[in-house]
């Protein structure tokens, strides 16, 4: 297999996960005889660091060409006080929808060795393995208008869903339950919002098509709850962007830590693969980051852009037998485990290939 990567390190701890990612991608090519090459790119705070846009064209022009894209993080506390069209946030969201990804996967799971990270009570979420598929194009994020009144005393957003919108994203929580425990959960506040309610009848209607799937609604507020009480119960859960925002980070917290969560974003032709914990500023250029996320989200590319299943299980065997035998980094170490930096561990899980 001959493939392109598109590397974008990113701000913060960004350029150390994304290392560590590739220490475990070189060690798959030798494993599997594949050649990936690979081409770095700037973006964020890094971005403007160097005098660039926070998403340059140059990035633009990379990232949209096709190949999958690996984001390490963006974020930098030095650029937070632009205006929101320079923000590096809005830089982010434009990288998204550039690409046009517009569902994005968040995987959750309990990892064995790992009982004591996780604040639930651990034999209520042992065995947890769920994944909440956000929309990610729409809602609140991009809807128009929006804007600050001229005097400061109010503000305003737009939450809206067209069912195209709808149906895309779907299709993919649809697929994925095929593939998966053929359960989906779509998560909504349809007793409120006319979004939920266009968002609940669309998802409703293509249920027929998927006769396989069994399909079941909870309000978000119930969601938020069950997920903390019973996180066991859910396999695949779809919803609107902001909705899964919040709910893809409670996920997080069945882990352990923010540190271990991958994701993939996809379009049609165009995926985004970055790890969902942030720029981590304090914790940059002091090789204690945790990689997982990162070497998680190499696993979804493997899995999703190159259709390479037995490449992808190997990275993640390769990661869960690292943890269960007690390496940690320094977000999930306590007493009794080994603890190893950033770039150790990904030594570690490479040598676990
Ligand atoms: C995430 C982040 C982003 C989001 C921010 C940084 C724009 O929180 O990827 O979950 O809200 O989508
Ligand atoms: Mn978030």
């Amino acid at each position: 297999m001959n493939r392109s990567l598109v590397l974008l390190p990113g701000d913060g701890i960004g350029p150390e996960v994304v290392a560590a990612a590739e220490v475990v991608l070189q060690a798959v090519c030798r494993k599997f005889s594949h050649q990936v090459d690979t081409r770095t790119c700037t973006i964020g705070g890094a971005a403007l660091r160097a005098g660039l846009p926070v998403y340059p064209d140059d990035t633009r022009a990379a990232c949209t060409a096709g190949d999958p894209v690996l984001l390490g993080a963006v974020g930098d506390p030095a650029f937070d006080h632009l205006p929101r069209e320079q923000k590096i946030e809005t830089g982010l969201l434009a990288l998204r929808s550039s690409m046009g990804v517009y569902a994005n996967l968040r995987p959750a799971r309990a990892w064995e060795g790992l009982e004591d990270a996780t604040p639930f009570k651990p034999q209520r979420t042992a065995g947890t393995d769920l994944i909440i598929v956000r929309e990610l194009l729409g809602g609140l994020y991009f809807g128009e208008p929006r804007g600050m009144a001229a005097d400061g005393q109010s503000a305003f957003n737009t939450m809206k869903y067209s069912v195209g919108e709808v149906q895309r994203v779907a299709r993919v929580a649809f697929g994925l339950a095929q593939s998966r425990s053929k359960r989906l959960l779509s998560v909504d506040k349809a007793n409120v919002l006319e979004t939920s309610q266009l968002w609940r009848k669309t998802v409703t209607a293509m249920a027929a098509d998927y006769p396989d799937v069994a399909l079941e609604h909870q309000y978000v507020d119930a969601f938020a709850m069950n997920l903390a009480l019973n996180p066991t119960r859910y396999d695949v859960v779809l919803t609107e962007n902001l909705f899964g925002d919040i709910l893809s980070d409670e996920a997080g917290a069945v882990s352990g830590s923010l540190g271990l969560l991958p994701s993939a974003s996809l379009g049609d032709g165009q995926a985004l693969y970055e790890p969902v914990h942030g720029s981590a500023p304090t914790l940059a250029g002091r090789d204690v980051a945790n990689p997982a996320g990162a070497i998680g989200s190499l696993a979804l590319v493997f899995r999703h852009s190159w259709q390479a299943e037995e490449e992808a299980r190997a990275i993640e065997s390769a990661l869960a037998r690292t943890i269960r035998e007690g390496y940690r980094t320094a977000d999930l170490m306590t007493a009794g485990h080994t603890g190893t930096s950033c770039s150790q561990f990904a030594r570690l899980v490479a040598e676990r290939l």
